[in-house]
């Protein structure tokens, strides 16, 4: 089973690197099971299941799907819970081994943050189950969270996961966040060949939070703990309070930083 999932791998790696110099057998291989993939899903889903792209502001579109984890329904899983999900374009690849590592690593800072991780990827359940098992065996990382197997690309196609000029079988590396009202509040998209920023994640996860706790925004480079922006007033009297507000870093009445 692994060597024909390190075939469709090489496959997605001969799509973004070119082929000059993997002419052996495996490439073959992969070749040929992503045409069969495609042959099957042309028939049965391009048509009825065309590409579409949440926006931020939208209620995430709802989808049941096979996860590592058993069935999955996104808005079930949710609970008021925040979710962040994500896709990776392969199992067995190198840059996403990383990535899904790194979110297994810091899984615990996304539980604190009231939040939940839900990876896909256009794989089989067998061939997640694999390279999760080879993960843990190789690295000890367990990718303990649900990893949708997306083969007939619905879930993908959905969130706009799926981007043909950059891979026809691969999803981007995409994250949405999605509040516990259901709500998509920030999306990513980040190509084949770069791998995320944890640290980003998170800070823009707690960037969204504070900012919903306390009504205020986030300035660029926002940490968690430093001034944050106050929205400008909406009044003369909201003005004038402001004006008397000493707690409050004005540069003038509509640039104005506290500390929370
Ligand atoms: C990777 O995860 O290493 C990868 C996957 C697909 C294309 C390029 C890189």
């Amino acid at each position: 089973m692994e060597g024909l999932h390190f075939c469709t791998s090489f496959y997605v790696y001969a799509e973004v690197f070119g082929d000059n110099h993997h002419g052996c057998f495996q490439k073959e291989v992969g070749y040929l099971y992503q045409r069969i993939k495609h042959i099957i899903m042309d028939s049965n889903e391009t048509h009825t299941n065309p590409i579409s792209m949440p926006r931020i502001g939208d209620i995430a579109p709802n989808f049941e799907a096979i996860t590592t984890k058993g069935k999955l329904n996104l808005h079930d899983y949710a609970k008021g819970q925040w979710l962040v999900l994500f896709s990776h374009p392969a199992d067995f690849t190198p840059v996403c081994t990383t990535e899904m590592s790194a979110f297994a690593k810091r899984k615990k800072e996304f539980e604190h943050l009231n939040t939940q991780l839900i990876g896909l990827s256009i794989d089989s359940i067998h061939s997640h189950i694999a390279w999760v098992q080879n993960v843990r065996e190789k690295t000890w990382v367990y990718l303990d969270f649900p990893i949708i197997a997306d083969l007939d690309m619905s879930v993908s196609k959905l969130y706009g996961m799926l981007q043909p000029n950059e891979s026809e079988t691969a999803a981007v590396r995409a994250v949405f966040f999605i509040d516990p009202e259901l709500k998509v509040r920030l999306i990513m998209y980040y190509p084949l060949n770069v791998g995320r920023n944890m640290d980003e994640i998170l800070r823009a996860l707690k960037a969204l939070q504070t900012a919903d706790a306390h009504k205020v925004a986030m300035p660029v480079d926002w940490q968690p703990g430093d001034p944050v922006i106050v929205p400008p007033p909406k009044t003369l009297e909201d003005l004038d309070a402001r004006l008397a507000d000493k707690e409050i870093d004005m540069v003038d009445f509509y640039l104005a930083k506290k500390s929370l």
